[in-house]
């Protein structure tokens, strides 16, 4: 069994080449133009591998090739397409190629499958559009309710209807949850986005678990006004009170007692933005994540006490949202285990690790056995536009990938 690591690089490249930004930078954010190209790419890489493909009412892809006793419950494995602003060509992208050359060369091998073997492409597994991560993967697992899911609106105010809309998407949001159990297992491929694997100088790491991450949305209501005329006692700058609540986040995830907690003010707009004007308004997004679930969570209400008492020595108006707080995944003993074993038996250097990123792993992990298949990067970047991992590397993840769907979809 022999990964083709030319054709598999070739089409990561041009994939990287369908971007809102201008190359080597890729932005892909849910439903733009960039996205509904990238997936008509991949949905044609998909048909040309002779699988079957339908969407859900999310838009959710899956790419069936179908195993010979169908009433086992299938193996899957994908990841997603999009990616944020400023971001590399590899985050997502190697677990949806790299499956897609996983299961032509199972093909090829002359390996039929008894259980069906499903590609899933997860709609927004980043948070660009709504501001929540994981979008396709929560209404699959039933994380988040289709009601919830239809209220969620992007920064222009749009709904989850009209992008729906022009992602084409057909169908009732209820329909998009899975029964537990409707997969067998659940194994995604994905770059480290950590230095440890490189490091290390390990091939493949096998996930145990997935970091706890939490987001919050704050809205600040001051007072704005002339920046020469308003006289610096008694304003009320909404901006510098998001600044100290910036500076909190840093704070509290510092002081956590764990260097596992990790705060960041991820966006921060102030208005109406004139050099000239004192900021009336602002808006921030923080992102709050830790391995264990119960330092995160102390963490969190420092921060939300921190904003409420910093707004209210400023005079003012807080509106602060929790947008997600979930709970860690902890992976399926028993495929970390086969992964594990499928590495020994072919040589290659593997470790465990916890996922500090979220993935869609951690929804998935909630309706089957799940784990992940982690390959290096170099130092360990990514959502950065030179995040990179080498042709060797994603050959070596995508056959580690392969045979594990092999051994699954076998029995
Ligand atoms: C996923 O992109 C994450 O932010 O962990
Ligand atoms: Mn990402
Ligand atoms: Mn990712």
């Amino acid at each position: 069994m022999k990964i083709n690591r030319v054709q598999l690089q070739s089409e990561i490249d041009s994939f990287a080449l369908i971007t809102e930004a201008e190359p080597p930078v890729v932005t892909r954010v849910l439903f733009s133009e960039a996205d509904l190209r990238g997936r008509a790419f991949v949905k044609n890489l998909c048909r040309e591998a002779g699988l079957v493909l339908h969407e859900d009412a999310i838009g959710n892809i899956f790419a069936r090739w179908q195993g010979s006793q169908t009433n086992l419950p299938p193996v899957a494995t994908g990841s997603h397409i999009d990616a944020i602003p400023n971001a590399g060509k590899y985050d997502g992208v190697v677990g949806v190629l790299g499956a897609i050359e996983a299961i032509r060369t199972l093909k090829k091998s002359g390996f039929q499958p008894k259980r069906s073997i499903e590609l899933i492409i997860f709609t927004a597994e980043e948070p660009t559009r709504f501001g929540i991560g994981c979008l396709g993967s929560r209404l699959l697992g039933g994380i988040l309710s289709p009601e919830k899911a239809a209220g969620l609106k992007d920064r222009d105010g749009k709904n989850l209807e009209f992008w729906r809309k022009r992602g084409g998407c057909k169908g009732k949001l209820d329909l998009v949850k899975l029964s537990k159990n409707f997969y067998s297992a659940f194994v995604e491929l994905h770059i480290e986005q950590g230095p440890i694997l490189e490091k290390e100088k390990i091939s493949i790491g096998i996930v145990e678990k997935i970091a706890a991450p939490s987001s919050l949305r704050i809205q600040l209501t001051g007072v704005g006004g002339h920046a020469g005329a308003t006289l610096m006692s008694g304003r009320r700058d909404a901006g510098l009170a998001g600044a100290e609540i910036s500076l909190a986040v840093e704070h509290a995830a510092i002081k956590s007692g764990s260097a596992d907690t990790v705060g960041t003010t991820g966006i921060f707009r102030i208005e109406p933005g004139a050099v000239n004007s004192v900021p009336c308004r602002a808006y921030l997004e923080i992102d709050l994540r830790d391995t264990k679930v119960a330092t995160r969570d102390v963490v969190l209400k420092q921060i939300e006490s921190a904003a409420r008492t910093i707004c209210k020595r400023r005079g003012v108006k807080l509106e602060m949202e929790r947008v997600n707080v979930d709970p860690p995944a902890i992976c399926d003993v028993a495929l970390v285990k086969t992964i594990s074993e499928i590495c020994r038996a072919q040589n290659i250097s593997c470790k465990k690790m916890i996922s500090r990123a979220y993935h869609d792993s951690l929804f998935m992990a909630q309706i089957c056995p799940t784990t992940m298949i982690f390959i290096p990067c170099r130092k360990g970047y990514s959502h950065r536009p030179d995040e990179f991992s080498s042709p060797r590397q994603i050959a070596a993840g995508t056959f580690v990938l392969a045979k594990t769907l092999e051994k699954l979809a076998g029995v």
